[in-house]
Formats: structure tokens, sequence, C-alpha cells
């Protein structure tokens, strides 16, 4: 489905971004990882090379122009081409963000230079190349909560409808040179993010009635998705290779949920 495409996936080295990695490279890929952590960057690389594929792992911080530049520049001398950008790389917050009930400063800053500055740099970095060859998958990693607004949690909610928002635009500025740019609006998914938010979502109560991470986050799936099951990274990942692949070559400009049914719009 995708042999001897060439991927870029920011925050591909952990949750979700791992979940997409290993997919594209099961279907075909080879797979750059881009992340700060590089550490477990070079783990997933490492795991993707099990599967047959090559893979790099590369030091990246999509908050910085600079960065995603050097992505693409190292890309394209290892690998030659780009077929397909997942800018998946995201966060919940400021420092510290999950030990908070309610968003401070730095919580508004981090989610808006991460989870939407990160799209725009690393499109506008891989955009002349992809528009000189005239083709190219891009898809961006927002959010249910960017449908629908999350008491709270509202820095985070607003940075990813914007997400949602700037999708709409490239696809619209992008398709005359055969760019495809869609969104993906994941729901409930068991990562160290969601670790994290289960902390925040309990720092108001006692120590002695709080639930388990873990246990929060299922109380959650059970009371917020219809068809009963929390979401998987590998079920991102395989919508992700199916809007890189030229099954999905008439589909741009589209957000899509995948959330087991918890939000209509
Ligand atoms: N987990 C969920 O339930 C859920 C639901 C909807 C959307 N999302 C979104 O999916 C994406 C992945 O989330 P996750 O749950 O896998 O989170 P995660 O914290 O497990 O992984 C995020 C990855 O992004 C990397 N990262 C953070 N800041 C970065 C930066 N400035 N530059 C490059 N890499 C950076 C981290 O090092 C990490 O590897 C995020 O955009 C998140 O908002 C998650």
């Amino acid at each position: 489905m995708l042999s001897d495409r060439i991927a870029i996936v920011t925050g591909g080295a952990s949750g979700i971004g791992k979940g997409i990695a290993m997919v594209l490279a099961q279907r075909g890929a080879d797979v750059v990882i881009a992340d700060t952590s590089i550490e477990n960057a070079t783990d997933t690389a490492r795991a993707i090379e099990k599967l047959g594929r090559r893979s790099i792992a590369l030091e990246t911080d999509v908050t910085r122009r600079a960065s995603t530049d050097a992505m693409v520049s190292t890309t394209l001398s290892k690998f030659g081409k780009i077929d397909i950008l997942v800018n998946n790389a995201g966060v919940g917050g400021g420092r510290e963000w999950w030990t908070r009930s309610h968003s401070n400063g730095d919580d508004w800053d981090r989610a808006y230079m991460v989870n939407v500055m990160g799209i725009v740099h690393g499109i506008e970095s891989a955009q002349a190349h992809m528009k000189e060859r005239r083709a190219g998958k891009i898809i961006n990693i927002a959010s249910t909560a960017g449908r629908r607004s999350v008491v709270g949690f509202v820095h985070y909610s607003a940075s990813k409808a914007s997400a949602i928002n700037v999708s709409q635009a490239f696809a619209l500025r992008l398709a005359q040179f055969g760019i495809n740019v869609n969104c993906i609006c994941p729901g409930l998914l068991w990562t160290p993010l969601w670790e994290r938010i289960s902390e925040r979502r309990q720092s108001h109560l006692p120590p002695d009635q709080r639930l388990s991470p873990r246990e929060y986050f299922l109380a959650q799936v059970k009371q917020q998705v219809p068809l009963g099951r929390e979401q998987t990274p590998e079920d991102v990942g395989k919508l992700a290779a199916f809007l890189a692949s030229d099954l999905a070559r008439n589909i741009t400009g589209q957000s899509i949920n995948l959330n087991g049914g918890s939000v209509k719009s």
C-alpha cells in the first residue's frame, strides 16, 4: 500500500506517533522519527528496522522553524524525497501542566506553539519539496477536544480547534499543487499524555479519593464512548495509512473523527 514511500512522523517517539510510524512501516514506508526525545525516537526507529524498513531518529523541536527545516533537509539528504508528513507532535500544556486543574499562561503559550505552530512549521518546511514534485500527503493530528471544548482544558481544546482550521487552510492553498492535507481527530487513547490528563483532572481531590490514572481513563471511556471501547495508536495509524495512500487521492481538507462515536460534528 505504501511501498517505497518516505514518511516523517513528528512526535513519533511515543504514544500515537509511534503507533502511526509502526503502521506506515508495516505497509511498506520508510519512516523518519522526529521528536524532542532522541532516546525514545531511536528506540522507535530500531523497532521499525526490525520490520525490515529503513528508519532514522532526528532530534527535532517543532516549535522552531529552523528545527523543522533541518528535519526536512536531513530527510532529503538521507532518503531523497518526502511523500508523507504526519504532524503529530503535541502537548497538554506548559511545564508540569498535569499538576494543576486550571490553565495558566504557560499552558496557553505552549499548547499554541506545539499543537498549532508545530503543524505550521512542519508544512512550511516541507511544502517547497512537495510543490516541486506536485505530490505529497500531509496528515495533522488534532483531537476530539478541538470539536467540543473540554472544561478545565480550554487552552488545549482551543489549540486543537485551531489545528483543524489550519489544516483546512493549507488544504485549500496546496490543492493546486496536488498535495492532500487532512486532519485526524482522535478521542480517548491510553498514552503518556492521557496518563497525565487523569492526574490533572483529579488534582483537586484528596489523594485517598483519587482513582488510579488507568481506572480514571477507563471510567471516561465508559461514560463518553458509545462504542464502549478505547481507541488505540494503531487505529490512528490505520487511518493515517489510508489517508497517505492512493485510495484517498480525492480526499483533502477533511477532519475525521476517530473516537468511537463520542461527538457527532
Ligand atoms: N492520547 C489521546 O487520547 C489523544 C487524543 C486526541 C489527540 N491526541 C493528540 O495526539 C498527538 C500525540 O499524543 P500522544 O497521546 O501520543 O502524546 P505523547 O505525550 O505520548 O506523545 C507526544 C510526543 O510528542 C513529542 N513532542 C512533544 N513536544 C514536541 C516538540 N516540541 N517537538 C517534537 N516532538 C515533541 C513527545 O516527546 C512525545 O514523543 C498529540 O498531538 C495529542 O494532542 C491525543
